[in-house]
């Protein structure tokens, strides 16, 4: 297992305001490695960042050995980079399948004509989209959803929608912006082993912000500590937990 992501001296400003101050950050194929840090401290922007939603000002971005940071976000994803946003995005007007199989469309590879001929090829693509955007659903446990549209469902399924939609792509790094935010204790303890379970059953890596500790403690393996735009420190949950430095920055804070 190598070093499938490596970022290196991002700067990000917004109108002369500082969100990312030099930052590195190295994650190995197969972590899960957290990511935390106060409001404001950067950790959305350096997602935005790697996954190509904005451009840094300077800085280097690399999956697998590969510097990406001029690729635009459609590349990212087919390179195999998938995310979920802090605000969940979905398309609540379309049903809960159909959010799931957009995810999956990123790697159809029948072109406008078969789509217009509507050829064999195509409908068993879209036979086979179906079939494993189902298997996804019933893996989360709201398979019996499928055909609702997604904003009649209660907020923490919403957010296994979207989480769906983002494994759907068939991702090698998947970026998880708070995926627990707006859940209740019990579908946080219930994400918590799926995502767990996933990361097994499709090797995948995994980034993940998040202000409950308790989850961050609970599955990453490495905790990486943003304050003000930097890396305050890095290291296993346990030491990141005790590291003064840390209590300190998050002193009459959200977070730990
Ligand atoms: N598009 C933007 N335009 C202007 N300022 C921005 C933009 N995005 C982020 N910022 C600023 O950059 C800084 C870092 O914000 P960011 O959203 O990355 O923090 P965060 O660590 O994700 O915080 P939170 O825990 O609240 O989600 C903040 O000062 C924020 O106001
Ligand atoms: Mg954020």
């Amino acid at each position: 297992m190598g070093v499938i992501l490596k970022v290196e001296s991002v700067h990000k400003s917004f109108m002369g305001v500082s969100a990312l101050k030099g930052v590195d950050l190295e994650v190995e194929e197969g972590q899960i490695l957290g990511i935390i840090g106060p409001n404001g401290a950067g950790k959305t922007t350096l997602f935005n960042v790697i996954t190509g939603l904005i451009r840094q000002d300077s800085g280097r971005i690399y999956l697998n050995g590969e510097d990406i940071s001029g690729t635009p976000i459609y590349s990212r994803a087919r390179l195999g980079m998938a995310r979920t946003f802090q605000n969940l995005e979905i398309f609540k007007d379309m049903s809960v399948l159909e959010n799931v199989m957009s995810g999956g469309h990123l790697h159809l590879d029948s072109g406008l004509l078969e789509c217009i001929l509507d050829s064999k090829r195509k409908r068993q693509e879209e036979e086979d989209l179906i079939s494993r955007a189902m298997a996804l659903l019933r893996l989360f446990g709201i398979e019996d959803k499928a055909d609702q549209d997604a904003f009649t469902l209660s907020y923490g399924e919403q957010r296994k929608v979207e989480i769906a939609r983002a494994i759907a792509t068939r991702p090698r790094v998947l970026f998880l912006d708070e995926p627990a935010s707006g859940m209740n204790p019990r579908e946080t303890e219930e994400l918590d082993s799926l995502i767990k379970r996933i990361k097994e059953d499709m090797q995948l890596t995994i980034v993940l912000i998040e202000h409950d500790m308790n989850l961050v403690m609970d599955m990453c393996e490495e905790v990486v500590v943003m304050f003000e735009g930097s890396v305050l420190t890095s290291g296993s949950p346990r030491e990141v937990h005790r590291d003064q430095r840390v209590i300190d920055a998050y002193l009459g804070r959200d977070v730990v």
